[in-house]
């Protein structure tokens, strides 16, 4: 294992890692990653946040087949999009092998965090937007630490489209739901620079439309 990096370099560096080992990762380490998803904030520090490690191969299988089936459903659409903002068509076209990689091999991560919550007001209300932001700064938290300790992962929320099958797959309870997973392992690529279109090219000044002072 290497020595933990900073977290500007870990920021800049944590591409989504879609290809990853099947060897086992130790569980201080995943502990580690979580105590440091635990450090992020909730809607009125409800810490109504539930995460679930799975190990199980029996249960891993059965959430890449939902994975799998979703994938099914949004290929076409991921295939006739253009290219992501500054990305060309051939990174394009390596990153939905990267994705179609994940989708096969989804269940042989070693370990997958499945990120919930529980009894969460803000979807009583409605408020969709309000639950995520108390359960997605966590993850990416989560994604940060598992990059400062070389392991790799990605964001993923295409169970959703399942997610039913998922909550009995994992026996979550009525009240709880899933937000997303994070597939983790060591990588079989190398972690690189994380591309994206320039601060002046994204921010507005005081207004929408307004350029940023440069
Ligand atoms: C809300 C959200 C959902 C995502 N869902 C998935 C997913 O289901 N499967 C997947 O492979 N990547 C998923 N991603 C990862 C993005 O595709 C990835 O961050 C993006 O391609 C940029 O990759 P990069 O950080 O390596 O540049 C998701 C990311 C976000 C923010």
């Amino acid at each position: 294992m290497q020595d933990e990096v900073g977290l500007f370099e870990a920021i800049y560096s944590m591409r989504a890692m879609r290809r990853l080992k099947p060897d086992p990762v130790p569980d201080d380490l995943i502990r580690k990653i979580i105590d440091a998803g635990l450090r992020a904030p909730t809607g009125g520090d409800v810490q109504n946040w539930r995460f679930i490690v799975v190990k199980d191969p029996a249960i891993k299988q059965k959430i890449q087949a939902v994975y799998k089936r979703a994938f099914d459903v949004v290929i076409t659409r991921y295939r006739s999009n253009p290219p992501p903002p500054g990305k060309t068509e051939a990174q394009k076209q390596r990153m939905l092998k990267a994705v179609e990689y994940l989708t096969d091999h989804f269940h042989e991560a070693p370990v997958l965090i499945v990120c919930c919550l529980v009894n969460d007001a803000a979807r009583s209300m409605g408020l969709a937007k309000m639950s995520g932001a108390s359960i997605y700064p966590s993850a990416q938290n989560m994604l940060l630490a598992a990059r400062a300790l070389g392991l790799g992962s990605v964001l993923t929320t295409r169970h959703l489209l399942y997610e039913q099958e998922v909550k009995e797959a994992l026996g979550l309870p009525e009240n709880a739901e899933t937000f997303a997973i994070l597939p983790i392992g060591w990588p079989i690529g190398k972690f690189g620079a994380v591309s994206r279109e320039p601060v002046e090219k994204v921010t507005f000044f005081n207004k929408w439309g307004q350029p940023l002072p440069s």
